[in-house]
């Protein structure tokens, strides 16, 4: 969306089976001047720094949506993973630019033990049958949620039956208060921060629970 509204683009990701995807696409649409010059690194998180070169100051803006950030685990029980991947990513921000970075409301499903209801912003929601939810907990914390997901697959040819995909994906459960004070670490606390439910402003105790934090850190240092 980003390369067709004519921006700038530097995707990475750690794996080279997702990169494919983004470079199958940019090959397909190469004509196009925006995906001519998109730029797409295999890059981690935790060595940031050594995988990506960061143009002068740093991005406008640095994207990392759809839960993915929740994909890191905390290797080591202290979440100094989680701070390292923080401090990386905030320094390819450039100073006046912006982070926007989301998970899902884990405060929800660690209190309630499912995803909230209503429409998944990132799913075609109506394909999704059902989500079953696992808490695994470490010395009575909550370390990891599993949710097993059962998609409906829309039938490839005319006639064929629909199918039934079952995956599972485990995530860490950050929650958006401390999520917000990880994120304010690793801008060293020179950073104005907002957070978006759903990407609809939110107040805390709302009656509308969104299935999605967003926060926006813009770096005024
Ligand atoms: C929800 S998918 C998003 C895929 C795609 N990058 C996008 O933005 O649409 C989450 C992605 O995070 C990537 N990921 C997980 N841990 C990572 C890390 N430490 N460094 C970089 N990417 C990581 C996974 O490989 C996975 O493709």
């Amino acid at each position: 969306m980003l390369l067709e509204e004519g921006f700038q683009v530097t995707s990475v990701d750690a794996s080279d089976k997702m990169l494919k995807y983004a470079l199958k696409e940019r090959w397909e649409r190469r004509k196009e001047e925006p995906f001519d010059r998109w730029v797409i690194e295999e890059a981690n998180w935790l060595t940031l720094e050594k995988d990506l070169e960061k143009p002068g100051d740093g991005f406008d803006a640095v994207i990392c949506l759809g839960n993915s950030f929740a994909h890191l685990p905390d290797f080591k029980g202290d979440q100094s993973d989680h701070k390292l991947a923080l401090r990386n990513i905030a320094s390819m921000v450039r100073p006046g630019g912006v982070l926007v970075i989301d998970h899902r409301n884990y405060d929800h499903i660690l209190a309630t033990g499912c995803a909230p209801p209503g429409k998944n912003i990132y799913y075609k929601s109506d394909l999704t049958k059902d989500i079953t939810t696992s808490v695994l907990l470490v010395n009575n914390k909550a370390h990891m949620v599993t949710l097993d997901y059962t998609v409906q697959v829309p039938p490839t040819e005319a006639g064929a039956d629909p199918e039934l995909s079952k995956f599972r994906l485990s995530y860490y459960p950050h929650r958006l208060e401390a999520f917000t004070a990880l994120l304010k670490g690793a801008f060293q606390g020179k950073c104005q921060h907002s957070v978006l439910g759903d990407f609809q402003p939110y107040t805390p105790g709302q009656a509308h629970v969104p299935c999605y934090f967003i926060h926006v850190v813009k770096k005024t240092g």
